[in-house]
């Protein structure tokens, strides 16, 4: 285990497990055990630091609950402010130790090695420990492995952090155009909440993927983004519309479509599918395109169900808002006609849930 050789084949190894994990704790867990192993430590935690509150936060501990420290404080703390790293042989005849976490976690802290994380501009993004070799100290080539180690788990947490900016900015720009189209509709902007939370809801209990409730939890408050393009006298009219006027009014499922497509950004791509396909109905007889059951995307699917019921619980300029119980009833009646049999189903068992939603964000 000791040999470079050795050291390096197990790197590349490790180089393999990165890249095929995904989420962030995976794989800074898959770090903190290999890093483990290859030390022969007792314990490796990862800390991210955040800069705003000064403090460290273990994202992965070993054996141990996640704590928040001081970054004034400890050898973390040190290797941390110092970016560089640290080598304890003797914990509690050390000045650096701090033993207050000891003390709550019962732990008996001997020996230490912290590695501070640097992004690319060399700012302290987090630090890297291992506690407690086994038998021994920890050594200079030791540091020199655990360094190794820290520049993956540092690209790993900066890629984080920038793949979380970005979602946040598509997730604001996706809101801020559906408010444009609430706007416009005098709808508010509890109802494109709810039907986005309905169709969460939804999509989890149909076992759809994270990545897919999420997406649609985003996309699904867009569906009717169209309706920017559709004249005010037809969409704020008080009474019922004439054939010609549904005619236009139809068109906003295409003109969403349109808006919103983008071949290269995910959540727009499953917006503009569920402007295009919500008024689609499982019998065929819907629109734009009278698509029929599992030929509508199961995104379609899940949002027209989610948009009638809240379309029927809240007031429009044509109608006044309808019960609970009255919406719901409608749903059952169109089972198999409007609404995906299945789907309608999932909906009555999660009833307490919908009403749940309901309650928080009344208008
Ligand atoms: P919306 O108000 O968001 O309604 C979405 C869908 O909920 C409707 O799609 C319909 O399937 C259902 N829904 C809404 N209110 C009722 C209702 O009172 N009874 C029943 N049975 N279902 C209801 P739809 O019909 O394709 O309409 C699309 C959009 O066209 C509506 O969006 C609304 O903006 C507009 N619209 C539809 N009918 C009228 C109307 O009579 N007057 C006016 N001013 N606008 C209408
Ligand atoms: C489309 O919106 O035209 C297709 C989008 C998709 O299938 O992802
Ligand atoms: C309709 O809304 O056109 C009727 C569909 C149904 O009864 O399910
Ligand atoms: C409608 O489309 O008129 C409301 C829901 C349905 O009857 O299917
Ligand atoms: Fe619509
Ligand atoms: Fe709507």
């Amino acid at each position: 285990m000791d040999s470079a050789e050795k050291q390096l084949a197990i790197l590349l190894e490790f180089g393999k497990v990165i890249n095929r994990t995904k989420s962030l704790n995976e794989v800074l867990e898959s770090m903190a055990s290999f890093a483990r192993e290859i030390l022969h430590a007792d314990r490796c935690s990862i800390f991210v630091y955040d800069k705003n509150r000064d403090e460290l936060w273990s994202k992965v501990a070993q054996g141990c609950v996640p704590i928040r420290i001081s970054a004034n404080k400890g050898v973390a703390g040190y290797a941390a402010l110092s970016k560089e790293t640290q080598i304890v042989v003797d914990a509690y005849n050390d000045y650096r130790f701090n033993p207050d976490i000891d003390k709550t976690t019962g732990y008996l802290t001997q020996t230490i090695l912290a590695v501070p994380l640097l992004d690319n501009q060399e700012n302290t993004i987090g630090v890297f420990q291992a506690l407690n070799k086994n038998k021994t100290i920890f050594t200079n080539v030791d540091a020199e492995l655990l360094l190794l180690i820290s520049n993956y788990a540092a690209s790993a947490i900066e890629n984080a952090i920038l793949y979380d900016r970005l979602r946040d900015t598509q997730t604001k720009i996706i809101n801020k155009l559906a408010s444009a189209a609430e706007f416009k509709d005098q709808e508010t902007s509890k109802h494109t909440k709810r039907v986005g939370l309905y169709s969460g809801l939804l999509a989890e209990h149909y076992g759809l993927s994270k990545e897919d409730i999420f997406k649609i939890e985003i996309a699904a408050p867009m569906h009717d983004a169209g309706k920017i393009g559709i004249p005010d006298k037809i969409l704020l009219k008080q009474d019922k519309l004439t054939d010609e006027e549904f005619e236009i009014m139809k068109t906003h499922a295409k003109l969403g479509h349109d808006l919103l497509f983008d071949e290269e950004n995910e959540y727009l791509k499953a917006a503009a599918l569920i402007a295009l396909e919500h008024h689609e109905k499982w019998d065929g007889t819907g629109y734009p395109y009278g698509k029929k059951g599992e030929n509508i995307s199961i995104f379609g699917r899940i949002v027209a169900i989610a948009d009638v019921f809240d379309a029927l619980i809240s007031i429009r300029p044509y109608k006044a808002a309808w019960s609970f119980e009255k919406a719901h009833e409608l749903l059952q009646q169109c089972q198999g006609t409007h609404f995906d049999p299945a789907l309608i189903d999932i909906f009555n068992k999660n009833i307490k849930k919908i009403h749940t939603i309901y309650q928080e964000l009344k208008d």
